[in-house]
């Protein structure tokens, strides 16, 4: 059975009105009253609160609750945005370009969304990324981890949580490979920035894009005896198309269109790049246009102009575009690592256009040239503008604080699996780790990847090393996290003699920083290289930590830390998670999976 995909949409709000911030508030909390942003100060947000604001010890309290609801939908033989017929994709109210919407929210806003599964025979979860969830990790929307999945035919769940960052991001379904079903779309947050700009112009995800079904490509992925990259078992397909703000042309024939981006001549704009993709990374850049970057990730940081920007799965840049070149329309290109190492795709030249205004709607004749060869690995020339410093004398990089990422074939199915430290995450979803928690028994199945992380506040640093030529990108949850190092990536990680690159002591230690790394919730671990990454120990909960290519993350690339667990029942309700988890139980059993897949690898 062929299982086909595409991308719904979301398209619910515009930009809010920054003015909803000074909506009235619950007469208990003072919310300054007025607001500073203008266009010639972005640095201002509110009184009291400006770039400058430590969000984590610090948040504004709008008392405004935006309410969204997603509805869930299949269909079969979907005519996708390039006009490439998919013979299965998962909607989100009905629509068809998931990619294209966003939510909108001000900084300090609280959110409910309600989910409703009216997909024929799949659970799901909704996961917001990057968002902290304090003290709220049972809204972080991980099946088999903080909730049982949503059952079909009409299940719901309400997620709730506090804007406590501003920025840009994304949010998608956790469940299985419905990410590569089209089950996600972009999170916009109002807020200061760094630099003055007159116009924004809100979110432009960029995203792989598979004809072939997921189920079919994943078991292509799984199967040792036939990789994509001849002699790189594990190593993913190449995508057949990139998408744009969800359009393009389609590569090979008729049909579809290029996004068009368009700009006020004279004018600044913030653009925010998203990477939502499936597998995909690549390297962003615009014929005749600096980018000026004001926040990775959700993390605003020192204004740095480039003329190019790396995206791994998941990451966000923020940038500023002057429209100061003479009116004319410019290509937006993406381009690929040529080793291959990460990702590729079908389609040559993935472009949209950036249009300035009274350019007409011709495309343009201006090629450019290709950036700099990417070697698939972050730039990492970053300063949060919100310092942060690690003690240095918690790094030890005892075996105790190390993981190792590595692929094996496991001799009775035949499958692909990727392990850290020697086991591949598989989670109950009838059980998630939350409900062990609630039930106050702090022994937790080995074969669910879990790290019990020592119970104090201290920062928590892990040296993860990785025994593959794939680069992975990786992601916390609930936390940003520093970036204190990671091995120069090697320039042909594909080649036979390479290998892995094992962290020093004597040598990389000295090379490691401390005094305010670059921070943000994903990063690039190295080809055969290792990365060596901090975060506080302050967010009761199970986080994911986990890589963010689909195909990997169903075959067991994560791990769970358990977070100063014994406060989790005091911080939070666990009884809230027992409504699905009751519907649930009472749907599986009469209605098994027999697949490979499970987003999180299912037991
Ligand atoms: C939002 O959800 C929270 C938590 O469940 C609830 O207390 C609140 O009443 C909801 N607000 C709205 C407007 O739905
Ligand atoms: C999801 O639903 C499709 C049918 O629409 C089915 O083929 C697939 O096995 C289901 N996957 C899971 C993990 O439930
Ligand atoms: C993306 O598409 C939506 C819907 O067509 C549009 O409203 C939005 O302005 C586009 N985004 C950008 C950055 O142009
Ligand atoms: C940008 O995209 C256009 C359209 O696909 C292509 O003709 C051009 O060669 C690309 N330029 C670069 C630098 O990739
Ligand atoms: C990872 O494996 C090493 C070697 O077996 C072991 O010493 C270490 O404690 C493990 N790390 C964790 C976090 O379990
Ligand atoms: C609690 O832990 C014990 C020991 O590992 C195990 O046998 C038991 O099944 C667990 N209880 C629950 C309710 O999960
Ligand atoms: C970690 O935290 C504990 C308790 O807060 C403190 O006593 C200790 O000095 C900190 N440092 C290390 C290395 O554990």
């Amino acid at each position: 059975m062929r299982v086909q995909i595409f991308a719904a949409l979301v398209a619910q709000a515009a930009l809010s009105p920054c003015l909803a911030l000074i909506a009235p508030s619950k007469s208990e909390v003072s919310t300054p009253a007025a607001l500073c942003n203008t266009p010639s100060n972005r640095a201002c947000w509110i009184s009291g609160f400006d770039i400058n604001t430590d969000w984590e010890t610090s948040v504004p309290n709008t008392g405004v609750t935006r309410t969204y609801t997603f509805t869930l939908s299949e269909v079969d033989k979907y005519v996708g945005p390039d006009g490439q017929v998919k013979e299965k994709a998962m909607l989100i109210n009905s629509q068809t370009q998931v990619l294209t919407g966003w939510i909108v929210l001000d900084w300090g806003d609280r959110i409910n969304i309600t989910v409703v599964n009216d997909l024929r025979a799949n659970g799901t979860s909704f996961h917001w990324h990057g968002i902290r969830q304090l003290n709220n990790n049972i809204n972080d929307g991980v099946n088999g981890v903080t909730e049982c999945p949503i059952p079909p035919n009409g299940g719901t769940k309400i997620y709730s949580f506090l804007a406590t960052q501003y920025g840009s991001s994304w949010y998608h379904s956790h469940y299985a490979l419905q990410i590569a079903n089209g089950l996600t779309g972009s999170i916009l947050i109002n807020g200061p920035a760094s630099l003055p700009y007159d116009i924004d112009l809100g979110v432009l995800p960029i995203s792989d894009w598979y004809y072939g079904s997921a189920d079919n490509i994943f078991a292509r992925v799984n199967d040792p005896a036939k990789p994509f990259i001849p002699g790189v078992p594990g190593s993913p397909p190449p995508s057949d198309n990139i998408l744009f703000n969800g359009t393009n042309i389609n590569p090979t024939g008729p049909g579809g269109s290029y996004a068009r981006i368009l700009l006020t001549p004279g004018k600044r704009h913030r653009l925010r790049l998203i990477n939502p993709s499936v597998d995909n990374t690549f390297t962003v850049s615009i014929v005749g246009h600096s980018m000026t970057v004001i926040a990775n990730d959700f993390v605003p940081v020192d204004a740095f102009t480039t003329s190019h920007l790396y995206l791994s799965v998941g990451q966000r840049y923020d940038v500023t575009i002057d429209a100061s070149q003479p009116v004319d329309n410019y290509w937006i290109n993406v381009t690929f690592s040529g080793t291959g190492a990460c990702g590729s795709s079908k389609n040559p030249h993935p472009a949209a256009i950036l249009s300035y205004a009274g350019a007409g709607s011709t495309n343009p004749t201006n090629t450019g040239r290709p950036p700099p060869e990417s070697l698939c690995a972050d730039q990492t020339d970053f300063v949060p503008i919100v310092t942060r410093a690690v003690p240095k004398e918690l790094f030890t990089a005892a075996p105790s604080d190390s993981l190792a990422v590595t692929l094996d074939v496991d001799s009775k199915s035949s499958n692909v699996f990727w392990k850290v430290n020697g086991s591949s995450m598989e989670v109950i979803w009838e059980k998630p780790t939350l409900e062990f928690i609630a039930q106050n028994n702090n022994s937790y199945p080995a074969n669910e990847n879990t790290i019990t992380i020592p119970d104090n506040s201290n920062y928590s640093i892990w040296l993860v090393e990785n025994g593959s030529p794939i680069p992975h990108p990786m992601h916390l949850h609930g936390h940003d996290f520093m970036i204190l190092g990671r091995s120069v990536a090697p320039t042909n990680p594909l080649s036979p003699s390479a290998t892995p690159v094992v962290f020093e002591i004597a040598t990389d230690a000295s090379s490691l920083e401390f005094d305010n790394p670059p921070r943000r919730d994903a990063t690039v671990l190295p080809s055969f290289g290792w990365l060596v990454i901090a975060f506080q120990n302050d967010n009761p909960g199970a986080w994911l930590f986990h890589c963010h290519i689909a195909w990997h993350l169903s075959q067991g690339l994560s791990v769970q830390f358990l977070e100063q667990v014994n406060k989790v029942p005091q911080v939070m309700d666990l009884n809230e998670i027992e409504p699905n988890c009751d519907a649930w139980r009472s749907y599986a059993p009469a209605n098994p999976f027999g697949g490979l897949d499970s987003g999180l690898r299912r037991i």
